[in-house]
């Protein structure tokens, strides 16, 4: 599926990524040399991976602990999400998500 993710600088890269890994997006982006630290290794404890969802893809229902964890969060907005908790999923194919800044 293609996954687009608008860097920090605005740039948008279009990224190619395998349904068949089981890969969350926060490893998308690491595995393209994205600059998205995911410090807690994706348990939805760090917001390092956090992004925008700038698509109107359906995503499922956040869970209490991503919900909890952007609740202690920086910059976030209506549209956040913890890129590590976005599945790579034939649902997902399309979707546009933009980094948000550092400092989380
Ligand atoms: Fe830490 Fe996603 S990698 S919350």
């Amino acid at each position: 599926i293609i996954v687009n993710i608008i860097d920090r600088e605005g740039k948008t890269h279009e990224l190619e990524a395998p349904t068949d890994m089981n890969m969350n997006i926060m490893e998308v982006c690491k595995s393209y040399e994205l600059p998205v630290e995911g410090r807690c290794g994706g348990m939805a404890m760090c917001a390092t991976c956090q992004c925008y969802l700038e698509s109107d893809t359906e995503l499922p229902e956040q869970s209490d602990m991503e919900l909890d964890m952007l609740d202690e969060a920086f910059f976030v907005e209506d549209n956040s999400r913890l890129g590590c908790q976005i599945h790579v999923t034939e649902a997902i194919d399309g979707i546009t998500l933009r980094l948000a800044p550092e400092g989380n």
